[in-house]
């Protein structure tokens, strides 16, 4: 059987690197591509490397650099030929690394990287990556014969409660709540383009819940259920494992619930 193929955009460290571990403790026939803006101060994701040295490979990859990003897309062609789970985790809330709580804190230089790295780049990640997620057959554990009879791989937006228009009762985030919101409308079109033909595309966006990493400690003491990362992940796991050609588009918590855009 070939090897199930996923690649992790933003594995250095937090979710990202919590998706490597996992997915390679659920299965000796998976391949884990990982990919970071600098491999060589990603330690963590060193030693993971050199656990399963068969298993993992790392790539270096800034996701706001859309050179690397279309070179990345040749060497995992010319290497697996395919992929079956691309998750985009790599994001940042603001450069400040708090949010704007007023238009006081707004700049358009926070705007425009916190849009780059967390809305752009994983849109040109789709683009490039597509023709791989499409000779995709899906990931381990997804049985149903509906799933693979559409040869359906997954594509998975990190993206945050906060993006959700709907629900934006507080304001502020200026430059992470609309970075997500653009995420958001990334995962519908992508749905939309990529659900059309044989060779389907199931893209997701997904709530991770507040997770107990860098780009949260400025908020944890305000956060009564802080998830560690590998119950976090554990979940999304299992949501991402369910997943049906009819899910495509939604924008999923952890706990499987939909939540508005
Ligand atoms: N933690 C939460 O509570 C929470 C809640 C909702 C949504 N999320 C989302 O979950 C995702 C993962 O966040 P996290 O909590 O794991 O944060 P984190 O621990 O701060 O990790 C952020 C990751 O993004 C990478 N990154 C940032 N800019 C990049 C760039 N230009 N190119 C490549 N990689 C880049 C970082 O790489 P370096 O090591 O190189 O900096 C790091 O691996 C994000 O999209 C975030 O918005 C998190």
């Amino acid at each position: 059987m070939a090897a199930t193929v996923c690649l992790v955009q933003g594995a250095s460290r937090g979710i990202g690197l919590g998706f490597c571990r996992a997915l390679l403790a659920k299965s000796s026939n998976t391949s884990v591509i990982a990919t970071c803006r600098n491999p060589t101060a990603a330690s963590e994701l060193q030693s993971l490397q050199q656990q399963h040295p068969q298993q993992l490979s790392v790539l270096q990859l800034d996701v706001t650099d859309s050179r690397q990003i279309e070179e990345a897309s040749k060497v995992v062609g010319d290497k697996y030929g395919h992929v079956d789970l691309m998750i985009n985790s790599a994001g940042m809330l603001h450069p400040t690394g708090r949010g704007e709580t007023g238009l006081k804190d707004v700049s358009a230089e926070g705007l425009d990287i916190t849009l780059r790295t967390n809305a752009v780049g994983p849109l040109v990640m789709a683009k490039h990556f597509a023709p791989l997620l499409q000779k995709g057959e899906g990931v381990i554990g997804v049985q149903s014969s509906d799933y693979k009879s559409f040869h359906a791989s997954v594509l998975v937006n990190m993206s945050a409660k906060v993006g959700s228009i709907t629900d934006n009762g507080l304001g502020g985030w200026y430059s992470y709540r609309l970075s997500k919101a653009a995420l958001n409308m990334a995962t519908k079109n992508l749905s939309l383009e990529l659900g059309r033909g044989r060779r389907k595309v199931i893209c997701i966006s997904m709530h991770p819940g507040t997770v107990d990493t860098a780009l949260s400690r400025p908020y944890h003491k305000n956060v009564p259920n802080l998830f560690t990362v590998e119950d976090s992940v554990n979940q999304m796991m299992e949501v991402i494992n369910s997943l049906t050609v009819d899910d495509s588009g939604k924008f999923l918590t952890y706990d499987r619930s939909e939540l508005p855009f």
